[in-house]
């Protein structure tokens, strides 16, 4: 079919009438057939305007700029007439010539060019120019309205046209017969249906069955007839492309009972509504049904929801302002960067106090929450229990915690041993001194006995034998050694207790909040016990910078150095075998921008360039089996992470290898991502 060619344009919507007459008079201004046409329009009774123009390019400019009912043209004014005749378009409103008096020569050329009527300046010039003018009048302005009428028509032709060709839907007249009077382009694409062949068969034998009988078409043709309002079917129907459906209306439109048929087809819409519901149950299984709490908050914290995993974490329905249970640092990140600035964060960890008032660890994740056009609404938090992991990460470190000790155990018993062997010695040496002092006593209780007896004799012989005896066990030297053998055995049991508090201490588990941590002290009182095992082949240099107070878990963090020292030392005594000199570590502590760096440095086998990505690899090792388990650095590296640092190694195998480590001052409490 053909489309429209003109574009539509709005509907034209002029006045067909107007209130009142206006003329355009060409006349010399204050001439006589200026004032006596003048009078003689007033006598037409509505109200009348008339503009006296001199020249006809003024009378032409007013015609054109619309709205004149009618021109007067004085005929004597010869040229201007026939130029302003020769202007008139045949929208153009009548003209009237006037002529001095029965002027048949003027009369016939002005009808040739147009003009309307020819009046003549007589005695009655005032009535007959009145009934010829409004005449004249009528007759324009009721052809004016049928030309308005007309083009109006042509325009809702075009755009019934260009509606029912365009249109997203079939649409199909059917007769009270059943016959198709007419059918659009869509109707013709859907139904496979060229109009030429279809017009004038029964709608039956053009649609397809599957899709009347399940849309009950017939009937709904039917009822329109009969005058009913129109009604909503759901048709569907099955052809190449798959399975279709129509949302079909019908209408009466006149009273032959013909009806219009429309037919929109929907399975896309049906699809995508399918879809979306899906869609939608989908997330909201996922989000009823997640072991994480999830909420929806508004800018000011009011939760506009809750999942039913939020409610089993808090204890109660979650109701009202978060901040009833998120307070402190969680609070103050969440409002200054997530609703204020939109900054996602992710792995926040904090305490929340249930209903109960127990408190509970958590890990929270915060998005800013922002509508489609781009303004920030909220946000969803998202937090987990951390309780059971808590207690997990606890058993995990203390486990690996113990193996070091294991890899320790050597060293300290040897360095155990040492005083012990010589506190034995010690005490051994002081029994027998305690035997010697028995003799000493016995003779001295002699001594004791005589003198009671009152007899100077005898006293003289016990003063006597004590005298030998005590010369014969040279008493005094056994007492200064007795004296020394105390005090050493003292100074052993001393060292003893001091490397069994280090261990003590190191085996200690954390408790569940960080503390600020010196962090020299740490390291120094882990290569301390280190030091036992490894000092006679080992050089340890300690270069310790002034450091800030760290916020951390200072357990995890000497497990850290504790790796590092095992491996240090490793890595010496590997290299160690056949080499001369005793092996060195170098320990190393500043003030770093934000926190503190570390370095723990050894000068023994190092790291071949092709191990270096992968010696944090959990379970990565190149000890033999029992010596390592490749856990000391993965363990190690993911304390750093957690602490907000990072962990760096550089090495040239066979000369030396260096691990730093940065650590900020807040321990990490909040890791952020860019919004
Ligand atoms: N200072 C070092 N010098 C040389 N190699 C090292 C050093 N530190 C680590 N490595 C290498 O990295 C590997 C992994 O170290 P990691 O501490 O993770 O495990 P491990 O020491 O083998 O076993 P574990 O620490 O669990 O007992 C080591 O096997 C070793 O090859
Ligand atoms: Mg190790």
């Amino acid at each position: 079919m053909e489309r429209p060619s003109k574009p539509l344009r709005p509907a034209p919507d002029e006045p067909l009438s107007a209130p009142s007459v206006v003329v355009a008079l060409l006349a010399e201004p204050g001439g006589s057939t200026a004032q006596r046409s003048e009078q003689a329009l007033v006598r037409l009774g509505a109200e009348v305007e008339v503009s006296v123009h001199a020249t006809a390019p003024e009378l032409v400019r007013q015609m054109r700029s619309g709205g004149v009912d009618l021109l007067v043209l004085d005929g004597s004014l010869g040229d201007a007439v026939q130029r302003v005749l020769a202007a008139r378009d045949p929208d153009a409103p009548p003209a009237l010539v006037v002529a001095q008096g029965a002027d048949e020569k003027l009369a016939l050329s002005v009808f040739r060019r147009g003009a309307a009527d020819c009046v003549a300046l007589g005695p009655d010039y005032e009535e007959v120019l009145a009934v010829a003018a409004l005449e004249q009048i009528q007759r324009f302005r009721a052809a004016a309205e049928r030309g308005a009428a007309e083009r109006r028509i042509r325009w809702l032709e075009r755009l019934h046209e260009a509606i029912v060709e365009e249109i997203p839907a079939a649409l199909a007249v059917v007769d009270a017969r059943g016959r198709l009077v007419t059918v659009n382009p869509e109707f013709a694409r859907c139904f496979d249906a060229p109009p030429r062949e279809v017009v004038g068969r029964r709608f039956q034998d053009v649609l397809p069955e599957t899709l009347r009988e399940s849309g009950a078409i017939g009937r709904l043709i039917e009822r329109a007839a009969a005058g009913h309002a129109p009604e909503l079917r759901l048709a569907r129907m099955r052809d190449a492309s798959g399975e279709r459906a129509f949302g079909v209306r019908a209408q009466r439109l006149d009273e032959d009972r013909r009806v219009l048929l429309v037919l929109a087809e929907v399975t896309l819409t049906e699809a995508l509504t399918k879809e979306l519901a899906t869609l939608r149950r989908f997330g909201e299984n996922v989000i009823e049904n997640v072991n994480s709490a999830l909420l929806v908050v508004d800018l000011e914290g009011r939760i506009n929801y809750a999942n039913p995993a939020a409610e089993s974490l808090l204890g109660e329905k979650p109701i009202g302002s978060l901040w009833r249970w998120f307070d402190g640092a969680l609070r103050e990140r969440l409002v200054e960067r997530t609703l204020r600035e939109g900054v996602r964060f992710r792995g926040a960890e904090g305490l929340i106090a249930r209903g109960s008032g127990e408190r509970v660890p958590i890990g929270t994740s915060c998005a800013p929450m922002v509508d489609p056009d781009g303004v920030r609404r909220g946000a969803v938090v998202i937090f987990q229990d951390l309780t059971e992991i808590k207690q997990l990460q606890r058993q995990v470190l203390q486990a690996e915690k113990m193996a070091s000790i294991g890899q320790l155990a050597a060293g300290v018993a040897h360095e155990i041993n040492n005083p012990m062997g010589f506190i034995h010695a010690n005490l051994f040496q002081l029994g027998e001194y305690v035997q010697d002092l028995a003799r000493v006593f016995e003779e001295v209780q002699g001594l004791r006995k005589a003198a009671a007896s009152g007899s100077l004799g005898e006293v003289a012989r016990a003063a006597e034998r004590l005298e030998s005896v005590a010369s014969e066990l040279d008493a005094d030297y056994l007492l200064e050694d007795c004296a020394k053998a105390v005090r050493e055995s003292l100074e052993g049991s001393e060292r003893i207790r001091h490397i069994v508090q280090d261990l003590r201490a190191f085996s200690h588990p954390d408790g569940s909040e960080r503390s600020d941590a010196d962090l020299n002290e740490c390291l120094d009182s882990t290569a301390n016990i280190v030091w036992t095992m490894m000092k006679h082949v080992v050089m340890l240099t300690k270069d310790y910078g002034e450091l800030p107070p760290v916020r951390c878990f200072p357990m995890q963090i000497k497990q850290v150095f504790m790796n590092l020292l095992v491996n240090a030392y490793q890595a010496l005594e590997e290299a160690g075998r056949g080499r001369e000199r005793p092996g060195e570590i170098r320990l190393r502590t500043r003030a770093a921008r934000g926190g503190v760096q570390i370095e723990v440095e050894d000068d023994g086998v190092g790291i071949p360039s092709a191990d270096l990505n992968r010696i944090f690899d959990p379970f990565f090792t190149t000890k033999d089996v029992g010596v390592g388990t490749g856990l000391g650095l993965s363990i190690a590296y993911n304390i750093v992470k957690r602490h907000g640092g990072t962990m760096r190694v550089d090495s040239e195998p066979g000369v030396r290898t260096r691990f730093s480590i940065f650590l900020p001052r807040d321990g990490g409490e909040v890791a952020e991502e860019a919004p």
